[in-house]
């Protein structure tokens, strides 16, 4: 009785916030208030969420196959249930749960499928991996400003948005905070943009975040914001001359469900039929509703009712939209896989400036060696990992037809997969920042010599990155 009398008395409240905040919905500058507000959504969002979903003696396996549609990998997934993390020349990642392990060794000695366990407990990974690494002034720059934000371990949402008006507070002539829409549970979307306001700059546009469980995303990009916003006046020409747009959370309430209840959640969180949330990376409208996603509510790679049926995907594609003939990249970051991606991500093809894309790329992909020699791969996101029917980055192509769309997956390749230790957040948002740069040096010099797209790129060794 008094559970269902204060949950009704948490609803009218929240819909009398949400009233309140629509009101000053899409305003450039958020005020204080507003971002009070917003703490008091964090607190209520978390209200009704339930125990926490355990993992102990579930295992990531990696199994030497490729062919995930094959009779035993079918008849193994039917079977045994399994979740399939990542898929790539290496084989496929799959987590299996503690009770069925015993009965997959036996089935899988049966046939001719080699397999490693890469992870042989994952709730023992998942408690080791967020151990904050010793802080230094590169992971842990904001010491002492009170802002309790860092990248020696994984922040919450609520983190993060402390660390945006930091920005905005020390920073006010390059930092500008937009609020571009409310998430399902009405957390604020915000964007971040870092700019010298000079009208003759391009855009670019990044995100992370888009699935709830890649950690790593809004980690790594969260560190490229601070590295530029932080050592503005150190930075090359190429990087000052782009009006930089950051949406680091695409998805705040998917990343608060993973992080408070289970570590595995990738979807949004609205409630659908039966089920709830929606895989926003299928969502868009591009080839909606074919391969890699799905139409079954309850599944990881559900694609919502619609195209564009989410409010976060919205938000993202008004301001897309906004920016056309302005912008001149975007990229999404997500992880794992260790790659760089351009379109197509729906079927086995790629898109008529595929050679631009693919030679930046490359150069992209030294550049990120550099700085501790992590090997990242190039091609389509469909050829490098599965189809992802309704993604981002098609749909930017499709839609705005500008010259870069990537979808950076960053690290690793399987041996942590989604339960990335924190000791890797730093390397992996100065790779994000790598790959930023090199785009921003092309567009630069596209801009400043008028180098026609893809001219002996490959050939003329002066460029300097
Ligand atoms: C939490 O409460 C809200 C509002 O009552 C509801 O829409 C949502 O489905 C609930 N979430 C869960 C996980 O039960
Ligand atoms: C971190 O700091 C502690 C205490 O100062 C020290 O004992 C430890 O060796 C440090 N760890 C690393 C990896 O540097
Ligand atoms: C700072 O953030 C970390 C990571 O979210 C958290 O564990 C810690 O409790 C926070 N510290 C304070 C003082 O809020
Ligand atoms: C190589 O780059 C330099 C400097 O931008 C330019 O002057 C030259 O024309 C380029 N050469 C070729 C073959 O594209």
């Amino acid at each position: 009785m008094t559970v269902i009398k204060s949950a009704s008395v948490l609803s009218v409240l929240v819909i009398l916030l949400g009233l309140l905040c629509a009101s000053t919905e899409g305003q450039l500058q958020l005020s204080r208030l507003q971002y009070f507000i917003n703490k008091n959504f964090i607190k209520f969002g978390r209200a009704n969420q339930t125990k926490t979903v355990r993992h102990d003696g579930a295992q990531l396996w990696k199994l030497h196959t490729q062919q995930l549609w094959s009779k035993p990998l079918v008849k193994l997934q039917l079977e045994y249930g399994g979740d399939v993390w990542s898929m790539n020349e290496d084989g496929i990642d799959i987590y299996f749960k503690e009770d069925v392990i015993d009965d997959v060794k036996v089935y899988l000695d049966g046939t001719d499928i080699t397999y490693n366990i890469m992870i042989d407990d994952i709730q023992r990974a998942i408690d080791e991996a967020n151990t904050p690494v010793n802080s230094t002034s590169e992971n842990d720059p904001l010491q002492g400003t009170g802002v309790n934000m860092s990248w020696n371990q994984y922040h919450s949402f609520e983190d993060m948005n402390d660390f945006f008006f930091y920005l905005l507070e020390y920073f006010p002539d390059i930092c500008s905070i937009m609020s571009i829409g409310r998430s399902a549970e009405k957390r604020e979307i915000k964007m971040i943009r870092i700019s010298n306001h000079n009208p003759e700059n391009r855009a670019v546009l990044i995100d992370a975040g888009m699935q709830g469980r890649e950690w790593i995303g809004p980690a790594a990009l969260t560190y490229v914001m601070q590295k530029m916003a932080l050592n503005w006046r150190k930075m090359p020409p190429s990087v000052k001359s782009i009006d930089w747009y950051f949406v680091p959370m695409m998805n705040p309430d998917g990343y608060e469900y993973s992080r408070n209840v289970d570590r595995f959640w990738s979807k949004n969180r609205r409630v659908q039929d039966g089920c709830l949330g929606v895989n926003l990376d299928r969502n868009f409208d591009y080839s909606w509703g074919g391969k890699g996603s799905s139409g079954e509510p309850c599944s990881r790679y559900f694609r919502g009712p619609e195209k564009f049926s989410e409010p976060e995907t919205r938000a993202i594609r008004n301001i897309l939209l906004k920016m056309k003939g302005y912008i001149s990249a975007y990229i999404s970051i997500g992880g794992y896989g260790q790659f760089l991606a351009y379109p197509w991500g729906d079927e086995d093809y790629v898109p008529g400036n595929y050679e631009e894309m693919h030679y930046v790329a490359k150069r992209a992909l030294r550049n990120m060696q550099k700085v501790v020699g992590t090997e990242y791969k190039t091609g389509s996101s469909y050829s490098l990992q599965f189809a992802r029917a309704g993604n981002s980055a098609d749909w930017v192509l499709h839609t705005l037809n500008i010259n870069f769309v990537y979808n950076l997956m960053l690290r690793d390749q399987g041996q942590h997969g989604y339960i990335l230790p924190s000791a890797m957040i730093e390397d992996s948002g100065e790779e994000a920042f790598a790959t930023a740069k090199t785009i921003a040096e092309r567009i630069y010099r596209v801009q400043l010599y008028g180098e026609s797209p893809a001219t002996n790129y490959e050939q003329n060794h002066t460029y300097e990155y």
